[in-house]
């Protein structure tokens, strides 16, 4: 396995549409396993294949147990995902490995069901609330070309380029 490196903001990959996967194979696999350490090297919980610069429609959620332990019992892996329903709104603060150090609140549905693959092609069916559901459309949109940041309102969006800004001359030093 390996740690791969994450694209960032404002990187044009980000905006690709990825295409559904077609082949379930060792390929697959070992991308998802490299995105899995990745993910956890960089302290995330969430990724997109995308994010990788793999434009294929796989992505991981793993929320960790209840103490925050992440595992492969907790991981979720997501292949060519669908939202079947979706309910309610919710606000919270979310983060992108694509655009570390960054974190502001944005609107989402509450509740999601949400049909995917596994990375054996297997079709899974699941309803999720509260931070489940919100990894999952954060996520989601990642494989359309999307990030958390365009879907803050105007005033919120000048605040993040102005702080990007900032944060991008603080690393180059
Ligand atoms: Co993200």
């Amino acid at each position: 396995m390996a740690v791969l490196d994450i694209v960032t903001y404002p990187n044009k990959i980000l905006k690709e549409i990825s295409r559904p996967v077609e082949r379930f194979d060792g390929e697959l696999h070992k991308l998802l396993d490299d995105m899995y350490e990745t993910m956890l090297a960089k302290n995330g919980v969430g990724l997109a294949a995308i994010q990788v610069a793999v434009p294929i429609r796989a992505l991981l959620i793993d929320l960790g147990d209840e103490e925050g332990k992440q595992s492969k019992d907790t991981l979720i892996e997501v292949i060519n995902p669908e939202f079947l329903e979706w309910e309610g709104t919710q606000k919270d603060k979310e983060g992108c490995l694509s655009v570390p150090d960054y974190f502001d609140e944005v609107e989402r549905y509450e509740k999601v069901k949400v049909k995917f693959f596994d990375r054996f092609g297997k079709e899974h069916i699941m309803d999720a609330d509260g931070l489940l559901s919100v990894a999952f459309q954060h996520e989601t949109d990642h494989l359309d070309g999307h990030l958390f940041v365009e879907r803050l309102d105007y005033i919120k969006r000048k605040k993040f380029e102005k702080e990007w800004k900032k944060l991008l001359k603080k690393r180059k030093k």
